[in-house]
């Protein structure tokens, strides 16, 4: 029985050097620059669950600013009214197919505009401030004409 428990306990002692080289192999084949790699090896072997701290995920940050925002708002409040004698579908074929799409369909940088939950003052926002690989449109349509491509980029979705 004695000879039975201890060529189990060499038997998983070797399993252990094995499995630690291995991890080691692995963790340096990945550069050196990763060491939690090591850190979270010698961590397990010990198995002490309290000592894992999880990364806390990393908090979005929101697309535009507060006051970029509001300018979205404060356009759409100014021009909600105006702007419905302005063809929006004209303007979005114009100045926005090219990228998304003729029925805003296409998708770009993984944002398609029929899926987007952008509601109308973020729409405007989007085009007066652009973002990303899409450039400001503010001087190239007027603010009003923003809201009326704003409304027709919703009714895109129904
Ligand atoms: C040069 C190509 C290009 C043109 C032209 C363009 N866009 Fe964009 N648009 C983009 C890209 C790229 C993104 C993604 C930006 C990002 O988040 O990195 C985008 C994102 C958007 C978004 C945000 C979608 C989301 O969920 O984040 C809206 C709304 C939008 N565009 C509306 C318009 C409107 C309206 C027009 C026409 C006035 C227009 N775009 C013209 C390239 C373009």
């Amino acid at each position: 029985m004695i000879y039975l428990g201890q060529s189990i306990l060499r038997i998983s002692y070797h399993l252990a050097i094995i499995f630690a080289l291995g991890v080691l192999l692995t963790a340096c084949k990945r550069g050196n620059t990763n060491s939690s790699i090591l850190e979270t090896t010698a961590s397990s072997s010990q198995t002490k669950p309290e000592e894992y701290k999880p990364v806390p995920p990393k908090k979005k940050k929101p697309a535009f600013s507060e006051s970029q925002q509001q300018k979205g708002e404060s356009i759409l409040k100014q021009y909600a009214e105006s702007a419905k004698a302005i063809n929006g579908k004209k303007l979005f074929t114009i100045h926005c197919v090219s990228c998304h799409g003729a029925d805003g369909n296409l998708a770009i940088e993984g944002k398609i505009l029929t899926k987007t939950k952008y509601q109308r003052p973020q729409i405007i926002t989007q085009m007066y401030y652009g973002k990303g690989l899409m450039s400001s449109f503010k001087g190239v349509v007027s603010e009003e004409e923003m809201v009326a491509i704003a409304a027709y980029v919703i009714s895109l979705r129904k």
